[in-house]
């Protein structure tokens, strides 16, 4: 069974339909990339999965549960948590505190316990501290713990960012753009910490990337919107020969033009070594 299964979701923003009649499945402790130009619908998709938005259409399902209609904190609980395009953290608080608020779905202390600081409470306390410096080791941010935020590099604000994402434990975790105005080497790291996510902790991971090297090398399945439509699914070397993709990525023309530039197969074989063209990195415009 699928983890996350979402069927026909559709958002509208007044007359703007922003994500139309889209599908995802997505089978656990699978990596897959949600691509497309910029205003295709990817974040808003994600902010309904997360409950940020109500879908106007459609049903969405973790485990064979509906998360329609739930909030963002009940997601959380059902084991969803996410990064945002926008690096959200607060920036006077430290690296580990940020983790600390993060673990918030799942302490057990009740409001009075924390109120009176009881010895369960504080208990609580101590356990949520040490899962938080585990995590900031797991994401190589251990020594940079009593520091603020703000005074991390940039890559290491979105590497904490995923730190706090970790730390309600999700089965699932949907990162947007976690690449997004790295230079080389932290994409890198990046690329290694999202691969480790799914193998060292058995996290499903669902991104949404702009750097195409980053997509084709780490995803299993890529799905790409367009406009608010699915206009594509498949493995990362169907995706980069989709006629349709490169035309959603280039405009009309561009695909036929690629088309007449390569190679082609000969007939009846299944290579695929054949030279790919390359889908552009989109700008980030956020
Ligand atoms: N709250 C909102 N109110 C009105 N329109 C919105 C709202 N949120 C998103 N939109 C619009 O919906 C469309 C899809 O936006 P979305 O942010 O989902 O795109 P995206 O694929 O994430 O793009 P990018 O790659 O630039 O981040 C855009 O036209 C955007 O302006
Ligand atoms: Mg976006």
């Amino acid at each position: 069974m699928a983890l996350l299964e979402a069927q026909h979701i559709t958002k509208r923003f007044g007359g703007l339909t922003a994500v139309n009649s889209v599908s995802l499945e997505v089978d656990p402790h699978s990596i897959i990339s949600v691509i497309g130009p910029n205003g295709a619908g990817k974040t808003t998709f994600f902010n309904i999965v997360t409950g940020i938005y109500q879908p106007d259409e459609g049903t969405i399902t973790l485990d064979g549960q509906s998360l329609v209609g739930l909030r963002p904190d009940q997601i959380a609980a059902q084991g969803i948590t996410r990064t945002f395009q926008n690096i959200r953290l607060f920036n006077n608080m430290t690296v580990l505190e940020n983790v600390l608020v993060g673990q918030h779905p799942r302490l057990k202390s009740s409001v009075w316990q924390i109120l009176l600081h009881s010895r369960g409470f504080k208990e609580d306390e101590r356990q949520a501290e040490e899962k938080a410096r585990k995590l900031l080791e797991f994401v190589r941010l251990g020594h940079r713990r009593n520091d603020l935020a703000r005074s991390l590099a940039y890559g290491e604000q979105r590497r904490l960012e995923i730190a706090r994402a970790l730390a309600s434990d999700p089965k699932l975790i949907l990162l947007d753009e976690p690449a997004a105005g790295m230079n080389p080497q932290e994409t890198e790291e990046a690329t290694d910490l999202i691969r480790r996510l799914r193998d060292d902790r058995g996290i499903t991971v669902v991104l949404i990337e702009h750097d195409m090297s980053l997509v084709m090398e780490i995803s299993e399945r890529i799905v790409v919107l367009d406009y608010g439509k699915k206009i594509a699914e498949g493995a990362p070397l169907e995706i980069r020969r989709d006629p349709r993709v490169i035309e959603a990525y280039l405009g009309a023309g561009a695909a036929a033009a690629l088309e007449a530039q390569m190679p082609h197969d000969a007939p009846n074989t299944t290579t695929t070594s054949s030279p790919q063209p390359a889908l552009p990195q989109t700008p980030n415009q956020k």
